[in-house]
């Protein structure tokens, strides 16, 4: 894997997409035995833009029956976290008194996190359940249980697999990480 160059700064091979693809594989099987034989169709909540391609493989490899509805926000400048999310496009459909699963690349600071589950609720959830693919321990402090973790991984800027650095970086199948010019 070669490094890539986004915008004004440079990104190293991080996360491989095997080891993306097989932790995406523990995560569907977990849903799978929480969700199996229930009665009504549980609603997976996308989040966009970063989430798209985790939402896409997670559901291939979910045997229920499930809706998908979307929503988009933005946090993020850069490479930092403004503190203060943003709704830039509402819910795209109904969670009213259905079970839903929130879809998240990569919970951070945790705002966004909170910000949805407030969301989800106020639209009158049955209950709500947190599945993201990326977790920063270090940076994550709030008390939103997160039911389905992917992976977790240290305090650094990452690329790739939908995560972005302004709009770029969302196509590529492997996660990069942002190049401080250390040597491993
Ligand atoms: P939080 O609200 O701080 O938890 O951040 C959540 C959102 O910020 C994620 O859904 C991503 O869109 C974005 N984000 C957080 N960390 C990264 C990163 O390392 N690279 C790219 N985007 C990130």
């Amino acid at each position: 894997m070669e490094k890539i160059t986004l915008h004004d700064k440079t990104f190293k091979p991080f996360i491989p997409y095997e080891k993306i693809s097989a932790a995406i594989d523990a995560v569907a099987e977990k849903i799978n035995k929480d969700f199996e034989g229930s009665e009504e169709a549980p609603v997976l909540l996308c989040v966009l833009n970063g989430s798209i391609l985790f939402t896409a493989e997670l559901m291939k490899r979910l045997t229920f029956n499930c809706e998908l509805v979307s929503m988009k926000l933005s946090s993020y400048v850069g490479t930092q976290s403004t503190g203060a999310v943003r709704q830039i496009m509402g819910l795209s459909g109904s969670v009213t008194g259905k079970s839903v699963i929130i879809i998240e690349d990569i919970v951070d600071t945790g705002n966004t996190i909170v910000d949805l589950m407030n969301i989800v609720k106020a639209y009158g959830a049955k209950e709500a359940k947190v599945c993201t693919m990326l977790l920063k321990p270090e940076v994550y402090k709030k008390d939103v249980k997160l039911d389905y973790v992917g992976m977790e991984i240290p305090n650094a800027f990452i690329v790739g697999f939908g995560l972005d650095y302004d709009e770029l970086g969302r196509n590529y199948k492997d996660i990069y990480v942002i190049d401080d010019g250390k040597e491993e």
